[in-house]
C-alpha cells in the first residue's frame, strides 16, 4: 500500500506519519529526514541539499526522485509505505505514478493536512526533534513536551531544534508550498486518491485522532 503524506510545513506530516507506521507496520520514509542525515554525515548529498534547505526551497527534482527510487526498491517498504513530504511538485508526482506502474503499483490514498497558518508558525519554533537518526521522535515544547527536557523519551538521545526552524525560514517554506507543491491537491484530487484533514487546536482534532481513523479503516479493509 502506498500512502503519501501532503500539507504545508508543519502541518503535521511527521506525526501522523508516525502514528501510521506504528499502528499500520508500514514505512514512514520522508525525504527531509533522508536529507538531514546526509548533512549530519557531511555527504555530498548532503552539501547540495543543504544549499536549498536553509532557504527554503526545494531540492532539485532529479536528484529527489532518485533518492525515492532506490528507496522504493529496498525490501523493508515492500508491505507498505508513508511517504512523507514526497512528492512536492507536479514532475515528482508523474515520476512517482511512472515509477509505480511499472511495478504493477499505484498511490492509494494522498493524506493532504492542512492547518492555519499562525498555527503552523507557532508550532514550527516550538517543535524539537530527537537527532538519533533511528528515532527522530516529533515533540513540541507546548502541545508535547519530553518528560525531561531536551532528552527524548523514547531512546534518550539529545532533542534538537532543526536548522530551517525559525521564523523567516518558514515564511519562505511556505511560500514554496503555496507556489509548487499546493498545485497537488487538484492533481490527486483528480486522481480519486484525495483525503483532506484539517489538523488544528481550533477543531481539537489532533494527528493522532486522524491516524487511528485512518489505520481503523485500512484495518477493516475500506481502502
Ligand atoms: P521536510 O522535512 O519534509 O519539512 P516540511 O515539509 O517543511 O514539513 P515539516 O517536517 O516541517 O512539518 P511536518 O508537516 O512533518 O510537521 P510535524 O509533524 O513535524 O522538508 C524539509 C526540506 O527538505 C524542504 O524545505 C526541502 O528543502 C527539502 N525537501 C524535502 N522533501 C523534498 C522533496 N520531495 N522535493 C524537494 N525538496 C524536498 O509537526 C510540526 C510541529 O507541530 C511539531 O512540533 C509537532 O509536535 C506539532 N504538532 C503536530 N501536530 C499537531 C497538532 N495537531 N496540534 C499541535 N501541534 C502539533
Ligand atoms: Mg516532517
Amino acid at each position: 500500500m502506498i500512502i503519501i503524506m501532503l500539507g504545508a510545513p508543519g502541518t503535521g506530516k511527521g506525526t501522523v506519519a508516525g502514528f501510521l507506521e506504528q499502528q499500520l507496520g508500514f514505512k514512514q520514509v520522508s525525504t527531509g529526514d533522508i536529507f538531514r542525515k546526509n548533512i549530519q554525515e557531511g555527504t555530498e548529498l548532503g552539501k547540495l541539499a543543504n544549499s536549498y534547505m536553509v532557504k527554503g526551497e526545494l531540492v532539485p527534482d532529479d536528484v529527489t526522485i532518485q533518492i525515492v527510487v532506490d528507496r522504493l526498491e529496498q525490501p523493508d517498504v515492500q508491505k507498505g509505505i508513508i511517504l512523507d513530504g514526497f512528492p512536492r511538485t507536479v514532475a515528482q508526482a508523474e515520476a512517482l505514478n511512472t515509477i509505480l506502474a511499472k511495478k504493477g503499483q499505484k498511490v492509494d490514498m494522498v493524506l493532504n493536512l492542512t492547518t492555519p497558518e499562525e498555527e503552523i508558525i507557532e508550532r514550527i519554533v516550538s517543535r524539537r526533534v530527537c537527532e538519533n537518526p533511528e528515532c527522530k521522535t516529533i515533540y513540541n515544547t507546548i502541545m508535547n513536551p519530553p518528560k525531561q527536557e531536551g532528552i527524548c523519551d523514547k531512546c534518550g538521545g539529545k532533542l534538537i531544534q532543526r536548522q530551517d526552524d525559525n521564523e523567516e525560514t518558514i515564511k519562505a517554506r511556505i511560500a514554496t508550498y503555496m507556489e509548487q507543491t499546493s498545485p497537488l491537491v487538484a492533481y490527486y484530487q483528480k486522481q480519486g486518491v484525495l483525503r483532506t484533514e484539517e489538523v488544528s487546536q481550533r477543531i481539537g482534532r489532533l494527528g493522532k485522532d486522524i491516524a487511528d481513523d485512518i489505520a481503523g479503516e485500512i484495518k477493516n479493509g475500506n481502502h
